[in-house]
């Protein structure tokens, strides 16, 4: 089988928009949105960039996260998380796995599925991009910044400080992927 990417938005509208850039220029890969994700992706108006991308994608919408059950076919080689609110790091970063997108990290570090998360609150002060247009100054609290640190600790896990440290991660991953395919 061919293994694929799978790619996690959660309802953040911080380095949405470049994040979204990103996944475009990719292939093989299927798309999963947190709840929130499904909300902010519409206000933003990025409604049509995710469907021309021509992915699958998977809702939040049952209480066991079913999809979950395709890393234990075996049907994802990583997980990328980006970009990451604050309230998906807290509760990665403490193992819970209460929403899709929390599964799909935990159960793909119970499989041993690389992980790549870019997470929004990555500086105690930041210029974020609201809806219509609008930017917003936004001080991300210490507990915000503590739970990345925490989430860095993680085996099999890599957390991007930005945009360009992300595209980087997944090529290099991508990259050694292609490599074991061709072994
Ligand atoms: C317009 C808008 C933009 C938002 N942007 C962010 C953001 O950049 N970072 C963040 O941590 N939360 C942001 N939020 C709040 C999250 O969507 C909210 O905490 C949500 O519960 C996160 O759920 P999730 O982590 O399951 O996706 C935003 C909310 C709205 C309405």
């Amino acid at each position: 089988m061919q293994q694929r990417l799978a790619w996690a938005i959660t309802g953040s509208g911080h380095y949405l928009r470049e994040s979204l850039a990103i996944l475009q220029t990719l292939e093989s890969v299927d798309i999963f949105l947190s709840k929130a994700a499904a909300e902010i992706i519409k206000q933003y108006g990025f409604q049509d960039l995710i469907d021309a991308t021509g992915h699958r994608v998977y809702q939040d919408k049952t209480a066991s996260s079913i999809p979950v059950e395709l890393f234990y076919e075996g049907k994802y080689h990583s997980l990328v998380i980006a970009p990451a609110t604050s309230n998906t790091i807290a509760k990665m970063a403490y193992g819970f796995s209460d929403s899709l997108v929390t599964n799909l990290f935990a159960q793909a570090g119970k499989t041993r599925v690389h992980s790549i998360v870019f997470a929004c609150d990555t500086a105690p002060e930041l210029e974020s991009e609201a809806p219509r247009d609008n930017v917003v100054k936004v001080y991300p609290r210490q507990i915000d910044l503590d739970n990345v640190i925490k989430l860095k600790a993680f085996t099999h896990t890599e957390v991007a400080e930005d945009m360009q440290q992300l595209q980087q991660y997944i090529m290099h991953r991508l990259a050694a992927v292609h490599q074991m395919d061709a072994e």
